[in-house]
């Protein structure tokens, strides 16, 4: 079984480029699932209930979020009906969706869940360690053969001490929300790693950031209203291939394609 794992859509340049390669690389890959992280999906902070659609009826199976889950309001209203959307388990404004799910797929059984880190991320979430094992704890009689995570942190080293700690339970950790691609990934104690996927966003960029308007923000001190750069895109991804006997990862390929 192969999974691709879709890094940080951010607004219509990342959405676009998803949208031309998926088909063909679901094919060169052999692919039987896709998940992608979608929290920077409409226009760099949150998701629409039209954008999840959106990506829905490009070939994305699931979509996981972050840190900017609640950023456009309207996701409250929908949040019941996007049944394929995966928010952050300790996300301290969770009130309703899912906050995992349980994938069975060719005889393996895993639980997609999405986790925020701790360090420089505003204290957007609860404590990521104390919440994964409440998450081990509320799914333990569900039978999953491991959990995939999302780790939607800022830090290298809390990405890699997670995966590190939580060895026994989670086989596939894969991180977000840096939206620059690291060069590490591998599969360690029979886990499928990487410190970041990287993103889908305007190349031309900072992070996806409009470069200007990134300049008068972080140097000018100006007040700025977060605009996206435009303009042709990278994709970054991951492809994990899943051992249905032993139900472990056996592979993690990085995919960097730019304009
Ligand atoms: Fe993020």
């Amino acid at each position: 079984m192969r999974i691709l794992f879709i890094g940080d859509i951010v607004g219509k340049s990342g959405r676009d480029i998803v949208s031309s390669l998926l088909n063909s690389l679901k094919e060169e890959y052999e692919i039987d699932l896709t998940i992608a992280n979608g929290e920077n999906s409409a226009h760099g902070k949150g998701i629409t209930y039209k954008i999840y659609n959106q990506l829905r009826s490009y070939g994305v199976d699931y979509i996981t979020m972050g840190n900017h889950t609640y950023s456009k309001s309207e996701i409250n209203k929908y949040i019941e009906q996007m049944d394929n959307l995966v928010v952050p388990y300790n996300h301290l404004k969770r009130i309703s969706g899912n906050y995992y799910k349980v994938i069975e797929f060719n005889n393996v059984k895993f639980c997609l869940c999405n986790i925020l880190g701790n360090a420089l991320m505003n204290e957007t979430g609860d404590d990521m360690y104390e919440a994964f094992e409440n998450l081990i704890d509320e799914t333990k009689d569900l039978n999953c053969d491991f959990y995939f995570v999302d780790l939607h942190a800022e830090t290298t080293a809390e990405k890699r001490i997670f995966m590190e700690y939580f060895k026994d339970y989670a086989k596939v950790v894969l991180g977000t929300h840096t939206h620059v691609q690291t060069a590490d990934e591998d599969i360690i104690n029979d886990c499928a790693f990487i410190t970041d996927v990287g993103m889908c966003g305007a190349y031309e960029s900072i992070i996806g950031r409009d470069v200007a308007e990134s300049i008068m923000n972080n140097v000018d001190k100006e007040p700025t209203i977060y605009k996206i750069a435009e303009g042709p895109a990278i994709f970054c991804g991951v492809v994990i291939e899943i051992d249905e006997v032993k139900k472990l990862p056996v592979s993690i390929k990085r995919i960097q394609i730019r304009p």
